[in-house]
């Protein structure tokens, strides 16, 4: 496999960090994930805004963010990944530097890499949907940074493993916001209802084509805080993501959601996602 690091398309063996790199040393990066389908990366405009603005509030001095999308396009052809689907990764942190809370002396160049991996789908999950449980949200104030500190993210996720669920969502404030790698959505009423974009979550690229899609398909879409207590009321529960693209909740803290399998709401909503990706790659 080839990697991308520092200016250099080298194989995945050869790539090393620094041990004084601040992402090793302080989780001081942001990264993202692009999905690629048939070799078409799906958003890249979306996701290299919101790199821009992670490196932006982060004072992450990158000359060229718009590169790192022909980055991932030559990984993807260089590591044979054209066709079926694949993710690129890439992580950007403040560089090297002996250790010191302080930034870096000016000129300290970031640390950029990038990497594939194929995907293969679980066809499975999306079919069948997921179990979730909820946690409290322990995470700090910019949780609309793709921040490379992933801890809570991390801790959370292992607990819903050893709790024999898929995934947990975040309760702050009696507010469900999101998975531990993904946006939330429900449907009450009829009506598909996510977290209003805020610092507490993150502005997912899949979630905002959710909504759009949810406009041409004549479904409307309430951005408001989706209460801890009204859960039990959801008709439907689902996450979002550049991975998981639309996955179906079925289960919450061991309680069914609706009747217990994926709603109908969900099932149009992954259809007319599907539809997008399949137009847009040209299948
Ligand atoms: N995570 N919320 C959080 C906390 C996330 O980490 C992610 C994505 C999302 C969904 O964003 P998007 O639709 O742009 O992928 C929401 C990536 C996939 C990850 O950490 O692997």
């Amino acid at each position: 496999m080839i990697v991308y690091l520092n200016g250099q398309y080298i194989p995945r063996q050869r790539a090393s960090i620094d041990v004084d790199d601040r992402g090793f040393l302080f989780a001081d990066g942001v990264y993202e994930v692009i999905h690629s389908y048939e070799g078409h990366l799906f958003q890249m405009d979306a996701h290299l805004q919101r790199l821009e603005h992670g490196l932006r509030s982060l004072r992450i001095a990158v000359g060229d963010v718009q590169a790192v999308g022909e980055v991932s396009e030559r990984l993807i052809a260089e590591n044979g990944l054209t066709s079926g689907e694949a993710t690129v990764y890439i992580q950007i942190t403040r560089g090297s530097a002996p250790r010191t809370h302080r930034f870096p002396p000016a000129g300290t160049p970031p640390t950029v890499y990038a990497a594939t991996q194929e995907v293969i789908p679980q066809r499975d999950q999306a079919e069948e949907g997921i179990a979730v449980i909820l946690v409290p949200d322990p995470r700090w104030a910019r949780c609309d940074i793709k921040s490379v500190a992933l801890l809570p993210n991390v801790l959370a996720r292992q607990r819903a493993i050893e709790a024999g669920a898929a995934d947990a969502i975040f309760v702050r404030d009696g507010v469900a916001l999101e998975g531990t790698s993904s946006n939330f959505f429900g449907v009450f009423n009829g009506q598909v209802v996510t977290a209003p974009k805020t610092n507490y979550i993150l502005s997912g690229i899949t979630r905002e084509v959710v909504i759009e899609l949810c406009a041409k398909i004549g479904v409307s879409v309430h951005e408001t805080p989706i209460l801890e207590h009204q859960l039990g009321e959801a008709e439907e529960l689902f996450l979002t993501s550049t991975i998981l693209e639309i996955r179906p909740i079925v289960r919450v803290n061991g309680q069914p959601v609706g009747t217990g399998v994926p709603g109908s709401m969900t099932r149009r909503i992954q259809q007319a996602f599907r539809d997008l990706v399949s137009d847009l790659s040209g299948g």
